[in-house]
């Protein structure tokens, strides 16, 4: 049973939605696509364990083969894509959850062996990204990325708003753009990788354009209550940094409020990508969704290091609407029964995350199999 004070199990609105519980499944990879971006029946199978979630955010999906920069990601681009996520989101759907596809463009955190023949890392500038990236010949530092023209960035906005409308005509309840940790919306946010003196760079308002005229298009192709924007302000993560952090985020969440948008997802200070930041001496973390909350009249998904008690909290003190769970759902399908009676959690093992196949993918166990495989060693060890 419930407690009688939990919201986190409770039924939820977000924008039109319904949603069985306030409890979202945060976007993550897992390169378990084809070389070519196609989903995989595997995949179908991994999202259906964990429908019992409210929400599904999927995985960063590819809107071009120019926004691919790691391998065996899945793609929203060519006919065979959306076929191939359409019984995804059916299987989901079917288990009585909701799917929002997260929308990725790597910008300059690519590498040419990982993306189609002829394809190249391209940016708002013609910075480098100066750590290295997973290749299938190793760790390599991605090049010198393209500088995008005017033309190139108004097809890149194009591009967004084609895959949206795929991902709705796949089934998709909408699309959340992947503007955090440092992609190609998070490279035109910030300084440290946006030298732009043209419309989309410079001021505040210049480096907000691109997100804000992305966010606009996507509307336009689905409608405003089937788009959502994941932000995650003040990190540093993949190179993203500003001296104007905050005004950057406060303009940015003023021009996206209007456009009606379901929902804004921020990742909190806790995490930085898929990792918990370890804080030296007890060092103040801004908190990112209380300046979220303060700004955004719609709905509110926060991430980030979340359990079920500090969940719950943010909940019951109108901090967010919504909350997603990530690593803990990797090893977990069945996270919410698991939070719902305390049942232990399975520990996480980062080395399966981004492995090939159904190990570490689709073979973890579900709370009443895992209670009678212990039955059983307890009954093999009895004399
Ligand atoms: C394996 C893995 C892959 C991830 N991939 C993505 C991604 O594709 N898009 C994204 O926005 N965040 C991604 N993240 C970050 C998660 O969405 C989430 O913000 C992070 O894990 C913190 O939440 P948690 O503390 O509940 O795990 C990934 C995290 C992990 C562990």
């Amino acid at each position: 049973m419930n407690p009688p004070s939990s919201l986190l199990f409770s039924p939820a609105r977000l924008g039109p939605l319904t949603l069985a519980n306030r409890i979202a499944m945060a976007p993550m990879t897992r390169s378990r696509a084809t070389a070519d971006g196609t989903p995989t029946p595997l995949m179908a199978e991994y999202y259906a364990q964990r429908a019992s979630a409210g929400l599904i955010v999927t995985e960063g999906v590819s809107i071009s083969a120019q926004g691919q920069g790691f391998l065996n990601v899945p793609g929203i681009f060519t006919d065979a894509h959306e076929a191939a996520w359409r019984p995804i989101v059916q299987r989901v759907h079917d288990a009585g959850s909701r799917v929002f596809m997260q929308l990725w463009h790597v910008g300059r955190i690519a590498h040419p062996d990982n993306m189609q023949a002829g394809e190249f890392p391209v940016a708002p500038s013609a910075l480098a990204f100066d750590r290295t990236v997973v290749t299938p010949t190793g760790l390599q530092p991605p090049p010198v990325p393209r500088e995008l023209s005017d033309e190139g960035v108004r097809a890149v906005i194009a591009d967004y708003a084609r895959a949206a409308r795929r991902a709705v005509d796949a089934g998709c309840d909408g699309v959340e753009i992947h503007a955090a940790n440092g992609y190609l919306p998070g490279q035109f946010l910030h300084q440290s990788s946006n030298l732009r003196t043209d419309g989309w760079g410079g001021s505040i308002g210049g480096r907000a354009r691109f997100l804000v005229e992305t966010a606009r298009a996507c509307c336009e192709a689905v409608g405003a209550d089937r788009v959502g924007v994941r932000l995650s302000p003040f990190s540093v993560f993949n190179g993203a940094s500003s001296t104007d952090d905050a005004a950057l985020h406060d303009h940015l969440l003023r021009e996206l409020a209007p456009l009606g948008l379901i929902y804004l997802h921020v990742v909190t200070a806790e995490v930085a990508g898929n990792q918990t930041v370890v804080r030296e001496g007890g060092a103040d973390r801004p908190d990112v969704v209380g300046f979220a909350r303060e700004r955004w009249p719609h709905g509110l998904i926060a991430a980030g290091g979340f359990d079920r008690d500090s969940a719950e909290r943010e909940l019951a003190a109108g901090r967010a609407d919504v909350i997603a769970f990530g690593r803990d759902f990797i090893g977990n399908p069945d996270l919410p029964e698991r939070l719902r009676h305390g049942h232990p959690l399975v520990p996480r093992q980062p080395a399966d995350w981004y492995g090939a196949g159904a190990e570490g993918y689709t073979d973890y166990p579900l709370w009443t199999a895992e209670r009678a495989g212990l039955a059983n060693d307890t009954h093999k060890e009895a004399p």
